[in-house]
């Protein structure tokens, strides 16, 4: 009789264990993202599940030094990051686990997922050449143009502490080796019209206003722009031609926004959950309309928010290889004086 009672406790507590881990229904993302259409999606997530999605917003590194940090305690389930090379540098640290998931399977294209199952991509996006249209031959545009003599004094570009540019950077290095790479960044940087400053959006407004010609854009920001409140906005699409570059060197650099299963993630069922979600077709389309951004599950999607110059040919680079690149692809800017 004596012993029954610790017993008593155990399995209270047993039961009453079970009960809030059930009840918790919860799933805790740390993201990079940054656009309402999530807010949309977790929300309807939560209508249809009953299942909350907690956000904690910051960059990828920063999320990733928090995770490290609060190690087995960690309360996060989900990192998605805008770039496949972060997720696949989380998966490298050993902070993802793979998750098994049919669903995933199915309603991701091969390429947008890691093969392991690690990481998924929810959303993709295309980066593109935005020109002047006083240019006069825009379908034949390539990357390796903006590197050349005649684009002296024209070139816009962002600072290269962003993620975009080091991840094409990178993609240049896996498809023509580091040596040609290098060139490419100085060449690039020694064609600027004024120094790097401001975001995707700002290099088009400047190709508007006439301060250079020629840039790189994610696919997405076009969509936005056209489609913004902003008259200023819609007028500066209209002075600029959008280009899918393509040749024997590199194919148009296309990236994802990926999500990956924490290690130690309390809430991994709900996690798979809310990946599944994110991933199905009808929330798809709601980050294409609402976001502009591309689906995972086709490559080419028909419809485009703009009006593209040139053949949308991807880049099959595996997505895994931008992360092996990105630390080399800082450097160079280092290397160059591209602050
Ligand atoms: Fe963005």
């Amino acid at each position: 009789m004596k012993n029954i009672f610790p017993l008593i406790i155990v399995a209270i507590s047993f039961l009453f264990g079970a009960c809030t881990q059930q009840e918790e229904k919860v799933v805790n993302l740390y993201t990079h993202r940054h656009y309402d259409v999530d807010k949309m999606i977790f929300e309807k997530f939560q209508k249809e599940t009953g299942i909350k999605v907690n956000v904690v917003s910051a960059s990828a590194d920063e999320l990733i030094t928090k995770i490290k940090q609060e190690g087995e305690l960690s309360p996060a389930d989900l990192l998605i990051t805008v770039d496949a090379g972060k997720i696949e540098r989380a998966k490298q640290d050993g902070l993802l686990q793979s998750a098994n998931s049919d669903v995933l399977n199915q309603q991701i294209l091969a390429p947008y997922r890691d093969s392991e199952n690690y990481w998924f991509g929810i959303s993709s996006r295309a980066r593109i050449i935005a020109v002047s249209k006083s240019y006069e031959n825009p379908e034949s545009l390539t990357y390796g143009d903006l590197a050349s003599d005649a684009w002296q004094g024209k070139v816009l570009m962002r600072s290269s502490d962003n993620i975009y540019n080091q991840s094409l950077v990178a993609a240049i290095i896996g498809n023509v080796g580091e040596d040609s790479a290098m060139k490419w960044v100085a060449a690039v940087h020694g064609n600027l019209a004024r120094d790097p400053k401001g975001n995707d959006r700002d290099q088009v407004r400047a190709i508007a206003a006439g301060e250079g010609e020629i840039t790189v854009v994610n696919s997405y920001y076009i969509g936005k722009m056209a489609n913004s409140d902003q008259e200023n906005d819609r007028n500066a699409i209209e002075k600029v031609n959008f280009v899918f570059p393509s040749d024997a060197n590199l194919n148009t650099h296309v990236n994802i926004s990926a999500a990956g299963l924490l290690k130690h993630a309390p809430n991994k069922e709900n996690a798979v959950k809310l990946l599944e979600f994110i991933t199905r077709a009808d929330n798809q389309e709601l980050i294409y309309t609402e976001n502009q951004e591309y689906p995972v599950n086709t490559l080419k999607p028909a419809e485009q928010f703009f009006t593209p110059v040139g053949e949308f040919e991807i880049d099959d680079l595996p997505l895994s290889e931008l992360g092996a690149h990105q630390n080399k692809a800082v450097s160079f800017f280092e290397k160059a004086g591209w602050m």
